[in-house]
């Protein structure tokens, strides 16, 4: 069980191999997650959604980013682990970002980082790889602009933000990025990217024509009912799973049926 490494990513793309992505934000599901052989686990600042139940992603600080990360490290043997940056600790200055990376890698263990952005991070992206540090690029539906947007509907269907989308990409490579994440754009533009890059393209909500696909664990495992945007493919219900075995519960202790004779000292 061969340790995946931002190396071999390079080569599955190279070897047409799509790449499996999922979220985890926590020991005990990354733990699952890495063993059933994920290739890349996401510590996402989704945790700020999914874990805290914030709104946005933007009011996840550093420090709990580290506290996900760590624990999620602690768990994985095999995949390659990316950890975001969150809002407001890279986009002031290159050094800023640094300081922020070089913070996550000491104190998570973690593989690599990611932040958002394409021209206005590229300084930052440059730094950060000069010391050393795995860069994941993610553009289109970048949620820490959620306030620019203004909607989390798909990016980059004119013409004109397609273009500097495609730029955008090509600069992330160029200034070293060992992959980027294409979240919520049209099929065709996601698999042109993909074509034109040699690094590898991991989409959500970006169609099939790119390297790899991500989804958020927590989605997928369908433990919430009311996010269900069109790329969402939901492999289980937890949501319901989770209802029956606490509903059970709660019965058996009201009635006395549990604990029994053989569960008690
Ligand atoms: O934070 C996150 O979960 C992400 C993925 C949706 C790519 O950035
Ligand atoms: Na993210």
């Amino acid at each position: 069980q061969k340790k995946v490494t931002t190396h071999v990513l390079s080569e599955m793309k190279h070897n047409k191999e799509k790449i499996a992505m999922l979220t985890a934000y926590d020991y005990s599901l990354a733990k699952i997650v890495d063993q059933a052989g994920i290739d890349v686990i996401l510590v996402g600042d989704s945790a700020s959604n999914v874990m805290a139940g914030w709104e946005t992603t933007l009011p996840i600080t550093l420090d709990q980013m580290i506290y996900h990360g760590a624990s999620v490290v602690r768990a994985v043997n095999r995949a390659l682990v990316v950890v975001d940056l969150p809002f407001g600790t890279y986009q002031g200055n290159s050094k800023e970002a640094l300081t922020s990376a070089i913070k996550i890698m000491k104190e998570t263990a973690a593989d690599s980082v990611k932040l958002e952005g394409g021209a206005e991070v590229v300084e930052s992206v440059k730094r950060i790889i000069s010391a050393g540090i795995p860069v994941m690029g993610h553009l289109g539906l970048t949620p820490q602009s959620i306030h620019k947007f203004g909607t989390y509907t798909v990016r980059a269907k004119q013409e004109e933000e397609a273009k500097k989308l495609i730029e955008d990409a090509h600069l992330l490579q160029e200034a070293g990025c060992f992959g980027i994440v294409l979240e919520k754009i049209p099929a065709k533009l996601a698999e042109q990217v993909a074509k034109e890059l040699t690094i590898p393209i991991i989409g959500i909500g970006a169609g099939s024509g790119v390297d790899g696909q991500v989804l958020v664990l927590h989605d997928m495992l369908g433990i919430n009912q009311e996010f269900s945007p069109r790329f969402l493919r939901r492999y289980h219900n937890l949501f319901a799973e989770i209802t029956g075995a606490v509903s059970g519960y709660i019965e058996d202790v009201k009635s006395v049926d549990f604990p029994s004779d053989r569960e008690q000292y």
